[in-house]
């Protein structure tokens, strides 16, 4: 059960941590999609799964023109969005954008996406080198690798096919199997 929709309610969509860690009350949960954006490992992150000395790598948006990029959206009051802002800073910035939920219905929602401009931006590298680096950080939120294999996971579990994700998760895998040193 739902409760009812308030006019002050306002949609998110999770993309990346959001979709398998929503550690602020949400009146709603729904797999839903974005056109146009795909997610990549391509955003430095220095109070989460890294440190400013050593950040960590972990998702923004890219445009991509036919794309889609599913994720998760939480239907949340309006006061909600302050602590989410807080827990989103680092580079995010709010985008309004449409949201097509799996099943036909469409809203008007807000996403975090970290542009080139911000000065976290980390940009392309190859798989090797983004597992490499994935598997030497931490931060305050814990492990690089565990927001990436959640991640990875999280997708799988939704029937969701990433491509980008997967490759990731499974070059680090075979990383830490071949070293196992703690990651
Ligand atoms: C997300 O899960 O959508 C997300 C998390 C942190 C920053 C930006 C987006």
């Amino acid at each position: 059960m739902h409760d009812v929709a308030n006019e002050n309610d306002v949609w998110v969509f999770g993309y990346g941590s959001l979709i398998w860690k929503a550690d602020f009350p949400y009146h709603e949960r729904r797999p839903a999609y974005i056109h146009g954006w795909t997610r990549r490992f391509w955003q430095g992150s220095h109070d989460h799964r890294g440190t400013p000395e050593s950040p960590g790598r972990v998702v923004t948006l890219i445009r991509e023109p036919g794309a889609v990029c599913h994720g998760m959206a939480y239907r949340i009051s309006a006061e909600t969005l302050g602590p989410l802002d807080v827990r989103e800073k680092n580079g995010y910035l709010r985008e309004v954008t449409p949201l097509h939920f799996t099943d036909g219905e469409q809203a008007e929602g807000l996403v975090y996406i970290a542009t080139d401009a911000n000065p976290a931006f980390l940009g392309a590298a190859s798989y090797d080198a983004m597992a490499r680096h994935i598997a030497d950080s931490h931060g305050p939120s814990g492990p690089n690798s565990d927001y990436l294999l959640n991640l990875a996971d999280a997708l799988r579990a939704m029937g969701v096919e990433d491509v980008h994700v997967f490759t990731l998760a499974e070059t680090l895998e075979a990383r830490i199997a071949d070293d196992p040193r703690p990651v």
